[in-house]
């Protein structure tokens, strides 16, 4: 193997191990955390809201109502004014978000089918 072959194997290798250190670090994976990172500065920590024109995320009929479908389509789209989150998490990071807003906030699916 020539040295310029083996430099570019080991770059590669530093390159890719980088990458999932700071894969790791900016995408925490717990439900909560990815909460409080990504939803909370609009949402607030209690999901009622941190900034005008949020809805009650712990509204017994609220937005968590709705389906799992639903919900996580919107946290990836967006909803009128919410903006859409796709570029920032994926979508089982979405679901973990919602497993951990329904414990939280206490609200099942399903208790409305808008
Ligand atoms: C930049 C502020 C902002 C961020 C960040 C944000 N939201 Fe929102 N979200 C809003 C606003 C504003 C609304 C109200 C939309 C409307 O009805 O006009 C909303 C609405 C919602 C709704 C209700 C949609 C419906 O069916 O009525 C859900 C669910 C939701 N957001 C989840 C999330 C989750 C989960 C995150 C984090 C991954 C998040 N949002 C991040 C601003 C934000």
């Amino acid at each position: 193997m020539s040295r310029i072959k083996r430099f570019a194997l080991a770059m590669a290798f530093v390159g890719t191990g980088a990458f999932t250190v700071s894969a790791a670090l900016a995408a925490p994976n717990s439900g909560e955390a990815l909460y409080s990172q990504y939803c909370a500065m609009c949402h607030g920590k209690d999901g009622k809201g941190a900034m005008p024109g949020t809805t009650d995320l712990g509204q017994a009929n609220g937005p968590l109502s709705q389906s799992d479908t639903v919900v996580i389509e919107r946290t990836l789209k967006g909803y009128k004014t919410m903006p859409a989150m796709d570029g920032q998490i994926s979508r089982s990071q979405a679901q973990e978000i919602l497993a951990y807003m329904r414990k939280a906030f206490n609200v099942p699916a399903g208790n409305s089918q808008k």
